[in-house]
Protein backbone atom coordinates (compact mmCIF):
# COMPACT_ATOMS: atom_id res chain seq x y z
CA UNK A 1 0.00 0.00 0.00
CA UNK A 2 2.71 2.66 1.09
CA UNK A 3 4.74 1.78 -2.03
CA UNK A 4 1.97 2.30 -4.24
CA UNK A 5 1.27 5.73 -2.83
CA UNK A 6 5.00 6.33 -2.84
CA UNK A 7 4.46 5.41 -6.40
CA UNK A 8 2.00 7.60 -6.99
CA UNK A 9 3.53 10.27 -5.63
CA UNK A 10 6.34 9.78 -7.66
CA UNK A 11 4.61 9.31 -10.75
CA UNK A 12 2.41 13.15 -10.46
CA UNK A 13 5.41 14.92 -9.74
CA UNK A 14 7.13 13.68 -12.69
CA UNK A 15 3.94 14.62 -14.15
CA UNK A 16 4.33 17.96 -13.04
CA UNK A 17 7.99 18.11 -14.68
CA UNK A 18 6.74 17.26 -17.90
CA UNK A 19 3.57 20.24 -17.58
CA UNK A 20 6.63 22.69 -16.34
CA UNK A 21 8.86 21.53 -18.89
CA UNK A 22 5.96 21.94 -21.94
CA UNK A 23 4.86 24.97 -20.46
CA UNK A 24 5.58 27.28 -21.92
CA UNK A 25 7.61 25.80 -25.18
CA UNK A 26 10.89 25.40 -24.52
CA UNK A 27 13.51 26.28 -26.84
CA UNK A 28 13.61 24.69 -29.79
CA UNK A 29 16.53 22.90 -30.29
CA UNK A 30 18.86 23.65 -33.22
CA UNK A 31 17.06 22.70 -36.69
CA UNK A 32 17.54 21.93 -40.32
CA UNK A 33 16.16 23.69 -42.90
CA UNK A 34 12.64 23.00 -43.84
CA UNK A 35 12.12 21.11 -40.76
CA UNK A 36 9.00 20.49 -38.67
CA UNK A 37 9.13 23.97 -35.88
CA UNK A 38 8.48 22.98 -32.12
CA UNK A 39 5.00 22.16 -30.83
CA UNK A 40 2.47 25.13 -29.71
CA UNK A 41 2.70 26.01 -26.24
CA UNK A 42 0.59 23.68 -23.92
CA UNK A 43 1.44 20.43 -26.23
CA UNK A 44 3.51 17.77 -25.22
CA UNK A 45 6.80 18.08 -27.61
CA UNK A 46 7.27 14.36 -27.18
CA UNK A 47 6.06 11.58 -29.52
CA UNK A 48 6.04 7.71 -28.48
CA UNK A 49 6.00 4.96 -31.11
CA UNK A 50 5.27 0.93 -29.57
CA UNK A 51 5.90 -2.02 -31.54
CA UNK A 52 2.94 -3.88 -31.72
CA UNK A 53 -0.65 -4.14 -30.02
CA UNK A 54 -0.71 -7.78 -30.37
CA UNK A 55 1.63 -8.54 -27.81
CA UNK A 56 0.48 -7.39 -23.96
CA UNK A 57 3.62 -5.98 -22.78
CA UNK A 58 3.30 -3.09 -25.15
CA UNK A 59 -0.09 -2.43 -24.17
CA UNK A 60 1.42 -2.37 -20.57
CA UNK A 61 3.99 0.14 -21.61
CA UNK A 62 0.78 2.01 -23.67
CA UNK A 63 -0.95 2.36 -20.07
CA UNK A 64 1.66 3.51 -17.89
CA UNK A 65 2.30 6.00 -20.26
CA UNK A 66 -1.32 7.10 -20.46
CA UNK A 67 -1.24 7.19 -16.76
CA UNK A 68 1.52 9.29 -16.08
CA UNK A 69 0.79 11.93 -18.88
CA UNK A 70 -2.89 11.87 -19.50
CA UNK A 71 -3.55 12.05 -16.04
CA UNK A 72 -1.79 15.23 -15.90
CA UNK A 73 -3.88 16.51 -18.98
CA UNK A 74 -1.65 15.45 -21.85
CA UNK A 75 -3.02 14.52 -24.58
CA UNK A 76 0.26 12.47 -26.25
CA UNK A 77 0.37 10.32 -28.82
CA UNK A 78 1.40 7.11 -29.02
CA UNK A 79 1.46 5.59 -32.10
CA UNK A 80 2.09 1.72 -32.62
CA UNK A 81 3.76 0.23 -35.65
CA UNK A 82 2.12 -3.01 -35.78
CA UNK A 83 5.47 -5.26 -36.17
CA UNK A 84 5.88 -3.05 -39.58
CA UNK A 85 9.38 -1.49 -39.75
CA UNK A 86 7.80 0.98 -42.55
CA UNK A 87 5.07 1.55 -40.49
CA UNK A 88 7.38 2.99 -37.82
CA UNK A 89 8.92 4.80 -40.23
CA UNK A 90 5.86 6.60 -41.06
CA UNK A 91 4.85 6.87 -37.63
CA UNK A 92 8.04 9.01 -36.90
CA UNK A 93 7.98 11.04 -40.06
CA UNK A 94 4.50 11.95 -38.88
CA UNK A 95 5.39 12.67 -35.45
CA UNK A 96 7.83 14.59 -36.73
CA UNK A 97 5.82 16.74 -39.13
CA UNK A 98 3.63 17.50 -36.05
CA UNK A 99 6.91 19.19 -34.07
CA UNK A 100 7.86 16.64 -31.40
CA UNK A 101 10.89 17.68 -29.97
CA UNK A 102 11.82 14.44 -28.11
CA UNK A 103 11.25 10.80 -29.60
CA UNK A 104 10.72 7.80 -27.27
CA UNK A 105 10.53 4.66 -29.74
CA UNK A 106 10.74 1.05 -28.83
CA UNK A 107 12.33 -0.44 -32.45
CA UNK A 108 10.13 -3.59 -34.38
CA UNK A 109 13.91 -4.37 -36.23
CA UNK A 110 16.37 -3.29 -34.58
CA UNK A 111 18.39 -2.29 -37.59
CA UNK A 112 15.55 -1.40 -39.82
CA UNK A 113 14.56 0.94 -37.16
CA UNK A 114 17.90 3.41 -37.98
CA UNK A 115 16.58 4.99 -40.98
CA UNK A 116 13.52 6.53 -38.84
CA UNK A 117 16.16 7.36 -36.37
CA UNK A 118 18.12 9.28 -38.65
CA UNK A 119 14.75 11.09 -40.15
CA UNK A 120 14.06 12.37 -36.75
CA UNK A 121 17.83 13.48 -35.86
CA UNK A 122 18.09 15.06 -39.34
CA UNK A 123 15.16 17.27 -37.70
CA UNK A 124 16.84 18.14 -34.50
CA UNK A 125 14.68 15.84 -32.39
CA UNK A 126 16.40 14.14 -30.07
CA UNK A 127 16.13 10.34 -29.88
CA UNK A 128 15.47 7.80 -26.75
CA UNK A 129 15.46 4.38 -27.92
CA UNK A 130 12.94 2.62 -25.33
CA UNK A 131 13.52 -1.14 -24.12
CA UNK A 132 14.79 -2.23 -27.65
CA UNK A 133 18.04 -0.68 -29.33
CA UNK A 134 18.29 1.07 -32.31
CA UNK A 135 21.26 -0.51 -34.02
CA UNK A 136 24.04 0.40 -36.76
CA UNK A 137 23.56 4.47 -36.46
CA UNK A 138 24.78 7.14 -34.40
CA UNK A 139 21.47 8.88 -34.24
CA UNK A 140 20.26 7.94 -31.07
CA UNK A 141 21.17 9.56 -28.27
CA UNK A 142 19.87 7.69 -25.20
CA UNK A 143 18.68 4.49 -24.13
CA UNK A 144 16.14 3.83 -21.59
CA UNK A 145 16.34 -0.10 -20.63
CA UNK A 146 15.96 -2.86 -18.00
CA UNK A 147 19.14 -4.59 -17.37
CA UNK A 148 18.83 -7.45 -20.30
CA UNK A 149 21.44 -9.39 -19.13
CA UNK A 150 20.36 -9.74 -15.81
CA UNK A 151 17.09 -10.80 -17.43
CA UNK A 152 18.66 -14.16 -18.89
CA UNK A 153 21.16 -14.66 -16.05
CA UNK A 154 18.05 -15.04 -13.72
CA UNK A 155 16.20 -17.20 -16.09
CA UNK A 156 19.66 -19.22 -15.45
CA UNK A 157 19.39 -18.98 -11.48
CA UNK A 158 16.02 -20.56 -11.90
CA UNK A 159 16.46 -23.01 -14.05
CA UNK A 160 19.95 -23.89 -11.82
CA UNK A 161 18.50 -24.01 -8.60
CA UNK A 162 16.08 -25.86 -9.64
CA UNK A 163 18.28 -29.17 -11.06
CA UNK A 164 19.96 -31.59 -8.94
CA UNK A 165 22.66 -34.14 -10.04
CA UNK A 166 23.32 -34.94 -13.89
CA UNK A 167 22.24 -34.92 -16.91
CA UNK A 168 19.08 -32.87 -16.88
CA UNK A 169 17.18 -32.27 -19.88
CA UNK A 170 17.21 -28.85 -21.53
CA UNK A 171 15.26 -26.59 -23.92
CA UNK A 172 16.44 -23.30 -24.78
CA UNK A 173 14.41 -20.90 -27.10
CA UNK A 174 14.81 -17.79 -27.30
CA UNK A 175 13.83 -13.94 -29.10
CA UNK A 176 13.48 -12.62 -32.40
CA UNK A 177 17.21 -11.75 -33.98
CA UNK A 178 15.79 -8.40 -34.79
CA UNK A 179 15.59 -7.11 -31.52
CA UNK A 180 18.62 -6.68 -29.77
CA UNK A 181 17.51 -7.35 -26.70
CA UNK A 182 17.26 -11.50 -27.64
CA UNK A 183 21.17 -11.19 -27.82
CA UNK A 184 20.71 -9.62 -24.58
CA UNK A 185 18.91 -11.84 -22.44
CA UNK A 186 20.69 -15.14 -24.14
CA UNK A 187 23.86 -13.91 -23.57
CA UNK A 188 22.58 -13.56 -19.64
CA UNK A 189 21.03 -17.00 -19.75
CA UNK A 190 24.92 -18.08 -21.42
CA UNK A 191 26.71 -17.06 -18.70
CA UNK A 192 24.76 -19.01 -16.14
CA UNK A 193 23.82 -22.07 -17.52
CA UNK A 194 27.36 -22.89 -19.79
CA UNK A 195 29.37 -23.66 -16.73
CA UNK A 196 26.25 -26.02 -15.89
CA UNK A 197 26.36 -27.44 -19.22
CA UNK A 198 29.98 -28.08 -19.29
CA UNK A 199 29.86 -29.49 -15.94
CA UNK A 200 27.01 -32.35 -16.98
CA UNK A 201 24.77 -30.56 -15.00
CA UNK A 202 22.49 -29.94 -18.14
CA UNK A 203 22.69 -31.52 -21.45
CA UNK A 204 20.76 -29.68 -24.31
CA UNK A 205 18.42 -31.80 -26.32
CA UNK A 206 17.31 -28.81 -29.23
CA UNK A 207 20.07 -26.82 -30.38
CA UNK A 208 22.56 -28.49 -32.16
CA UNK A 209 24.15 -24.98 -32.95
CA UNK A 210 24.14 -24.86 -29.06
CA UNK A 211 25.62 -28.12 -28.46
CA UNK A 212 28.31 -27.04 -30.78
CA UNK A 213 29.32 -24.40 -29.25
CA UNK A 214 28.41 -25.69 -25.45
CA UNK A 215 32.26 -25.45 -24.53
CA UNK A 216 32.90 -21.74 -25.03
CA UNK A 217 32.24 -19.50 -21.42
CA UNK A 218 31.51 -16.44 -24.00
CA UNK A 219 29.78 -16.33 -27.29
CA UNK A 220 30.49 -13.53 -29.77
CA UNK A 221 27.16 -12.23 -31.17
CA UNK A 222 28.02 -14.17 -34.62
CA UNK A 223 28.00 -17.17 -32.39
CA UNK A 224 25.23 -16.44 -30.84
CA UNK A 225 23.09 -15.43 -33.71
CA UNK A 226 23.92 -19.20 -35.13
CA UNK A 227 21.46 -20.59 -31.67
CA UNK A 228 19.27 -18.10 -32.22
CA UNK A 229 18.61 -18.45 -35.53
CA UNK A 230 17.65 -22.02 -34.58
CA UNK A 231 15.91 -22.02 -31.30
CA UNK A 232 13.47 -18.62 -32.15
CA UNK A 233 10.23 -17.77 -31.16
CA UNK A 234 10.62 -14.64 -33.15
CA UNK A 235 9.08 -12.94 -30.03
CA UNK A 236 5.12 -15.37 -31.63
CA UNK A 237 2.83 -17.44 -29.83
CA UNK A 238 2.51 -19.96 -33.04
CA UNK A 239 6.01 -19.98 -34.00
CA UNK A 240 6.91 -20.69 -29.97
CA UNK A 241 4.25 -23.20 -30.21
CA UNK A 242 5.17 -24.89 -32.97
CA UNK A 243 8.98 -25.07 -32.57
CA UNK A 244 8.30 -26.75 -29.06
CA UNK A 245 6.00 -29.36 -30.86
CA UNK A 246 8.13 -29.81 -33.41
CA UNK A 247 11.43 -30.27 -30.40
CA UNK A 248 9.28 -32.85 -29.06
CA UNK A 249 8.06 -34.48 -31.71
CA UNK A 250 11.79 -35.25 -32.29
CA UNK A 251 12.86 -35.71 -28.83
CA UNK A 252 13.07 -39.39 -27.21
CA UNK A 253 11.34 -39.97 -24.85
CA UNK A 254 14.71 -39.95 -22.07
CA UNK A 255 14.96 -36.48 -23.33
CA UNK A 256 11.62 -35.79 -21.75
CA UNK A 257 10.27 -36.58 -18.10
CA UNK A 258 11.87 -33.58 -16.01
CA UNK A 259 12.65 -30.84 -18.63
CA UNK A 260 13.62 -27.37 -17.91
CA UNK A 261 12.91 -24.92 -20.45
CA UNK A 262 14.81 -21.45 -21.60
CA UNK A 263 11.42 -19.69 -22.42
CA UNK A 264 12.52 -15.70 -23.44
CA UNK A 265 9.08 -14.30 -22.88
CA UNK A 266 5.47 -14.44 -21.09
CA UNK A 267 3.37 -14.91 -24.35
CA UNK A 268 5.91 -17.54 -25.54
CA UNK A 269 6.52 -19.83 -22.08
CA UNK A 270 2.94 -20.32 -21.69
CA UNK A 271 2.55 -21.53 -25.30
CA UNK A 272 6.14 -23.67 -24.94
CA UNK A 273 4.72 -24.80 -21.47
CA UNK A 274 1.50 -25.78 -22.78
CA UNK A 275 3.00 -28.03 -25.76
CA UNK A 276 5.34 -29.80 -23.17
CA UNK A 277 2.32 -30.12 -20.82
CA UNK A 278 0.66 -31.89 -23.67
CA UNK A 279 2.98 -34.43 -24.37
CA UNK A 280 2.47 -37.50 -21.55
CA UNK A 281 6.26 -38.34 -21.63
CA UNK A 282 6.99 -35.33 -19.75
CA UNK A 283 6.48 -35.13 -16.29
CA UNK A 284 7.43 -32.08 -15.19
CA UNK A 285 8.63 -29.30 -16.61
CA UNK A 286 10.93 -25.65 -15.39
CA UNK A 287 9.94 -22.78 -17.54
CA UNK A 288 10.88 -19.23 -17.33
CA UNK A 289 9.53 -15.87 -18.51
CA UNK A 290 9.50 -12.39 -18.25
CA UNK A 291 7.56 -9.09 -18.27
CA UNK A 292 4.92 -10.21 -15.85
CA UNK A 293 1.93 -10.34 -18.32
CA UNK A 294 -1.50 -11.03 -16.16
CA UNK A 295 -1.78 -14.39 -17.63
CA UNK A 296 1.18 -15.26 -17.06
CA UNK A 297 0.72 -14.28 -13.29
CA UNK A 298 -2.19 -16.48 -13.38
CA UNK A 299 -0.43 -19.28 -15.06
CA UNK A 300 2.44 -19.11 -11.90
CA UNK A 301 -0.28 -18.99 -9.49
CA UNK A 302 -1.60 -22.32 -11.56
CA UNK A 303 1.54 -24.23 -11.77
CA UNK A 304 1.54 -24.03 -14.83
CA UNK A 305 4.63 -21.32 -15.60
CA UNK A 306 7.30 -21.22 -13.01
CA UNK A 307 8.88 -18.08 -13.11
CA UNK A 308 8.79 -14.76 -14.94
CA UNK A 309 10.60 -10.98 -14.26
CA UNK A 310 8.69 -8.38 -13.15
CA UNK A 311 10.44 -5.65 -15.51
CA UNK A 312 8.18 -2.55 -13.58
CA UNK A 313 7.08 -0.46 -16.38
CA UNK A 314 6.30 1.92 -14.35
CA UNK A 315 9.98 2.39 -14.03
CA UNK A 316 10.88 2.13 -17.48
CA UNK A 317 8.09 5.04 -18.52
CA UNK A 318 8.98 6.85 -15.48
CA UNK A 319 12.88 6.98 -16.43
CA UNK A 320 11.89 7.83 -20.10
CA UNK A 321 9.80 10.95 -19.11
CA UNK A 322 12.78 11.73 -17.03
CA UNK A 323 14.70 11.50 -19.62
CA UNK A 324 12.21 13.39 -22.42
CA UNK A 325 12.03 16.14 -19.69
CA UNK A 326 15.85 16.74 -19.63
CA UNK A 327 16.16 17.40 -23.23
CA UNK A 328 13.44 19.45 -23.27
CA UNK A 329 15.40 21.41 -20.86
CA UNK A 330 18.19 21.97 -22.68
CA UNK A 331 20.36 19.24 -20.57
CA UNK A 332 21.37 15.50 -21.03
CA UNK A 333 19.55 12.40 -18.78
CA UNK A 334 21.75 10.58 -16.03
CA UNK A 335 24.03 7.50 -17.47
CA UNK A 336 25.57 5.14 -15.81
CA UNK A 337 26.44 2.69 -18.32
CA UNK A 338 26.81 2.47 -22.25
CA UNK A 339 25.67 0.10 -25.05
CA UNK A 340 26.78 -0.48 -28.17
CA UNK A 341 24.99 -0.44 -30.94
CA UNK A 342 27.29 -2.04 -33.93
CA UNK A 343 28.05 1.79 -34.17
CA UNK A 344 28.48 3.93 -31.01
CA UNK A 345 28.55 3.37 -27.31
CA UNK A 346 24.56 4.71 -26.65
CA UNK A 347 24.14 6.32 -23.04
CA UNK A 348 21.92 4.33 -20.51
CA UNK A 349 21.12 3.69 -16.88
CA UNK A 350 19.60 0.60 -16.93
CA UNK A 351 16.89 -0.34 -14.39
CA UNK A 352 17.06 -3.54 -11.99
CA UNK A 353 14.92 -6.84 -12.34
CA UNK A 354 12.35 -8.88 -10.08
CA UNK A 355 12.54 -12.70 -10.21
CA UNK A 356 8.72 -14.00 -9.28
CA UNK A 357 7.64 -16.80 -8.44
CA UNK A 358 4.89 -18.77 -6.64
CA UNK A 359 6.70 -17.97 -3.60
CA UNK A 360 6.79 -14.26 -3.87
CA UNK A 361 3.78 -13.62 -6.45
CA UNK A 362 1.39 -11.91 -4.49
CA UNK A 363 4.39 -9.70 -2.88
CA UNK A 364 5.96 -8.37 -5.89
CA UNK A 365 3.01 -8.24 -8.03
CA UNK A 366 -0.33 -7.23 -5.93
CA UNK A 367 1.41 -5.92 -2.52
CA UNK A 368 3.62 -3.71 -4.60
CA UNK A 369 0.65 -2.17 -6.44
CA UNK A 370 1.60 -3.47 -9.76
CA UNK A 371 -2.04 -5.34 -10.83
CA UNK A 372 -5.10 -5.53 -8.19
CA UNK A 373 -5.61 -9.15 -6.34
CA UNK A 374 -8.59 -8.71 -8.21
CA UNK A 375 -7.08 -9.55 -11.51
CA UNK A 376 -6.30 -12.91 -10.11
CA UNK A 377 -7.45 -16.28 -8.61
CA UNK A 378 -6.19 -18.16 -6.21
CA UNK A 379 -3.58 -16.03 -5.41
CA UNK A 380 -1.54 -17.81 -2.42
C1 LIG B 1 11.21 -6.95 -24.52
C2 LIG B 1 10.40 -7.98 -23.81
C3 LIG B 1 9.30 -8.51 -24.72
C4 LIG B 1 9.86 -8.91 -26.07
C5 LIG B 1 8.78 -9.30 -27.06
C6 LIG B 1 11.71 -7.50 -25.81
O1 LIG B 1 12.48 -6.56 -26.49
O2 LIG B 1 12.27 -6.50 -23.70
O3 LIG B 1 9.87 -7.44 -22.62
O4 LIG B 1 8.67 -9.60 -24.15
O5 LIG B 1 10.62 -7.87 -26.62
O6 LIG B 1 7.99 -8.23 -27.38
Amino acid sequence: MKKSILMLVALFSIAAMVLSACQPTPTPVAQEPGAATAAPAGKLSVGIVLPTKDEPRWIQDETRFKELLTAAGYDVQILFSQGDSAKEKENVESLVSQGIQVLIICPQDGTAAAAAAAAAKAAGVKVISYDRLIRDTDAVDYYVTFDSVAVGEAWGDYLVANATGTGNNLYLYAGAASDNNAFLFFEGAWNVLQPKIADGTFVIKNSSEAIALQDKATLTREEMAKIIGQVTTEWKFDVAKNLAEANLTSAKVEDKGTVFILAPNDGTARSIADAFAADSDVTKYYVTGQDAEKASVQYIIDGKQSMTVLKDVRTLVADAITAAVAYLQGGTPEQTNTYNNGKIDVPAKPSAIVTVTIENVKAAIVDSGYYPASDFTGLP
